[in-house]
């Protein structure tokens, strides 16, 4: 086989995890969940909740919490381990409700299955400095406040081990994650290199349309504090879509969409059809008003339009999380029904890596 050649099977095992860091905003839905629950389908799909990985920033949002706590003296703020339970429930319930099926795919805790920190550390024995000192993430992470640790700075070789214990050729992430998927690529073909060939390389898919602007215009993340969350509603969705920012081009005037963020935000919910409307809107304000009772179309509407969309299309799911918050025995058999099967997948791997290797397999 070439280089660079792709050797997806048809049936390919797919894998992602999410970081439990909060509540998912809709740049998760289209950079990563979206793909997530469609590809369900058509691989055999493993999904995880990367609380290993959250270890590495939850003192960190410990301390925001009690920063904030401190200034409005009202709710009293959460150890980091509570922050972390609540992380992983709530990740867990935004999953199920947005239409992950666990008889489709295998849904799971990541520190469920604690043989993949065993891999880490062999795959970490085959990985160059050089190679963890180029990551972003890291670089930005630190930059961004978040207190620097050897886990956060080995968090690239655990995301390996996760993607390679279960011998993943397909991981669909957020464009942010693309570096660590080559890397992964780098870190498992030094492994084959040095031990043979065990592990395929991993090709990182990406949801092309997907780029979600904040209520600020910059890109959608937490770390701006600019997100639209998924499960939010009524006046707290409102206020939020109303305060996405828009040029000060008058009423009457003609806007324009391409330039535009509740357009952009507009876009991901419409259909092809509805786009071409609202967009004509956006062209000739005044020559719809004729239509709207003389009223031109302006952002106003345009941000009404919008969050009537938004609500839309998460209103079937926003029902189905407030069933599954009654069924918290439900959401836990999930999980521990899809770690014995990850577990097994795993355990598997991890006979093959240990005699490759030279350690004792029991
Ligand atoms: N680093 C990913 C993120 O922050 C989460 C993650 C951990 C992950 N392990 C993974 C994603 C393995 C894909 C595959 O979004």
């Amino acid at each position: 086989m070439k280089p660079g050649e792709s050797t997806v099977p048809l049936r390919p095992r797919i894998l992602s995890g999410v970081q439990p860091s909060g509540k998912l905003h809709i740049g998760n839905y289209f950079g990563a969940i979206q793909q997530h629950i469609e590809r369900q389908e058509t691989g055999d799909c493993f999904y995880f909740i990367a609380d290993y990985h959250s270890l590495t920033s939850v003192k960190d949002a410990e301390e925001r919490e009690a920063g904030a706590a401190a200034k409005t003296k009202g709710v009293p703020p959460r150890s980091a381990r509570l922050i972390l339970a609540d992380n992983v429930r709530d990740v867990a319930l935004d999953y199920l409700a947005l239409g992950l099926d666990p008889s489709k795919a295998t849904f799971f805790r990541q520190s469920d299955v604690p043989e993949v920190c065993e891999l880490a550390w062999i795959l970490s024995t085959v990985s160059g400095m050089g190679l963890l000192e180029r990551a972003h993430s890291y670089k930005d992470k630190v930059s961004k406040g978040i207190t620097s640790s050897v886990g956060l700075f080995t968090y690239p070789i655990l995301m390996a081990a996760d993607i390679l214990i279960y011998r993943s050729h397909l991981v669909p992430v957020g464009k942010d994650q693309e570096q660590h998927v080559e890397m992964t690529r780098d870190i498992a073909g030094a492994f084959n290199h040095a031990f043979g060939e065990v592990f395929p390389l991993p090709e990182a898919v990406f949801n092309e349309a997907a780029v979600v602007p904040g209520v600020d215009g910059q890109k959608m993340s937490k770390s701006y504090a600019n997100t639209i969350e998924i499960f939010a509603e009524g006046k707290a969705l409102k206020s939020t879509v109303m305060s996405i920012v828009t040029d000060s081009t008058p009423v009457e005037e003609p806007k324009n969409p391409e330039t535009c963020n509740v357009f952009k935000l507009y876009q991901l919910f419409a259909s092809p059809e509805e786009q071409a409307n609202f967009a004509e809107m956006y062209r000739n304000p005044m020559v719809n008003a004729v239509a709207r009772n003389g009223r031109p179309f302006g952002y106003g509407d345009a941000k009404a339009a919008l969050l009537s969309a938004i609500d839309g299309h998460f209103a079937p799911a926003r029902e189905r999380r407030k069933q599954l918050v009654r069924d918290p025995g439900y959401v836990e058999e999930v999980l521990q029904a899809g770690a014995k099967r990850a577990r097994e997948a795993a355990r598997v791997t991890m006979r093959v890596i240990r005699d490759r290797v030279g350690l004792h397999v029991g």
